[in-house]
């Protein structure tokens, strides 16, 4: 399972996020690539078997007669929803653009495997101390923050869960430490430019 949460449109070998494994889970939170005026979100699958399994999980379980053959919920989406989703679709591949080149304006280092593309919902500084990077950032005026300090697997939550304790050492090492700046495509030139002097005069 994919959480392709944050990924809309990013590109791993020449795959689609979406399209990797075998189900994939995204977002449509206000905050990601693309919204639906809402909360929301989008299960796709490279597996026509899941598919209609998929369908009736999200409608309570049913199947065409309208009876409940497994146990399911209301995830559906709503009209109005649907309708903000289906325009912002329209635009998704321009925003993404947008973030790419506002990426490698403040970025120009970045290393991506070969027939890949980020979808830059977020670009993150690594820093020992992200408390002073936020300060940092705040003082000039830029919005920066940790968004994930928490591995998912340390949550209190999953604290009964097999994988609570496992080792994950990259993750545990920089969950804390990535402190995301602006790269969204509504970003103007100016608050642009203010992020890369920003990140020029940073000592870190
Ligand atoms: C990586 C990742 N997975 C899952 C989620 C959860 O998405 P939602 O809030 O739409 O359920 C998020 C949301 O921030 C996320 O960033």
């Amino acid at each position: 399972i994919e959480d392709a949460a944050q990924a809309h449109g990013a590109l791993l070998e020449g795959k689609m996020a979406g399209a990797i494994g075998d189900i994939a889970c995204f977002s449509f939170f206000p905050s990601k690539n693309m919204a639906v005026g809402g909360e929301g979100g989008m299960v796709t699958t490279t597996r026509p078997e899941l598919a209609e399994r998929l369908k009736r999980l999200v409608d309570h379980g049913r199947d065409d007669t309208l009876e409940s053959v497994e146990l399911g919920t209301n995830l559906r989406m709503s009209e109005v929803n649907a309708a903000v989703g289906r325009v912002q679709l329209k635009h998704i591949d321009s925003w993404i653009s947008k973030r790419r080149e506002n990426s490698d304006e403040l970025n120009h280092s970045t290393k991506i495997r070969e027939n890949s593309q980020h979808a830059w919902h977020q670009l993150c500084i690594l820093s020992d101390e992200p408390t002073s990077v936020i300060s940092y950032f705040d003082s000039k005026g830029i919005d920066a923050r940790v968004h994930y300090p928490i591995p998912c697997n340390r949550h209190q939550v999953y604290s009964e869960h097999f994988q609570h304790e496992i080792s994950l050492p990259n993750c545990d090492l920089i969950a804390h430490k990535l402190v995301a700046v602006p790269v969204h495509p509504s970003l103007s030139g100016e608050e642009l430019q203010r992020i890369k002097d920003a990140l020029h005069h940073s000592t870190f």
